[in-house]
């Protein structure tokens, strides 16, 4: 699994930019590239899945699509009420500047920009996914940041008990 992600993603993975996404936090300790690997790393189980009932997809995209669906560079938590005025609201936007930075960094093709642009369905209604690849990102992204968003809340509540035990 994670040989293919190497493969497709090479150009990506060994760019100097895309090192910074280890820097930018995305659901509590988890960084923004952790995130991108496992959503391509999911998006690849699913699409094994799906090939056992003979529905293929583009993998390739798929890997690229999953490991710069998040590539907005700037650290979200920043931002008052996740609004700013440079960036609008994170959710809402975040999806079209990933593109923009993918687009002046990588060379992609109209299934992985696809990808990058629709990857927040249904919060954008106006985007829908127009491609299988799209829509398998679309839902390991949904499934991946609510595991890590519930393990997030472990860690605070194992913090939480241990400081309160400390506090008898
Ligand atoms: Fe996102
Ligand atoms: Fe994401």
């Amino acid at each position: 699994m994670e040989e293919r992600i190497r493969n497709y993603g090479a150009d990506i993975l060994n760019h100097e930019t895309y090192a910074t996404l280890a820097t930018y936090m995305q659901h509590g300790n988890v960084s923004v590239m952790e995130h991108s690997m496992r959503v391509a790393e999911t998006g690849l189980r699913i699409a094994d899945w799906m090939k056992k009932y003979n529905i293929n997809c583009h993998e390739r995209e798929l890997v690229r699509g999953a490991l710069l669906h998040d590539y907005f560079l700037y650290d979200w938590h920043e931002t008052t009420l996740k609004y700013s005025i440079k960036n609008g609201f994170h959710g809402f936007t975040h999806a079209r500047t990933a593109l923009k930075n993918a687009s002046r960094d990588y060379e992609l093709n109209e299934i992985e920009r696809d990808i990058i642009v629709k990857h927040m369905f249904p919060l954008n209604l106006t985007a829908v996914p127009g491609c299988r690849e799209a829509w398998i990102v679309t839902m390991a992204d949904k499934y991946c940041s609510l595991m890590e968003t519930l393990t997030m809340r472990n860690g605070m509540n194992k913090r939480r008990r241990k400081r309160n035990f400390r506090n008898v």
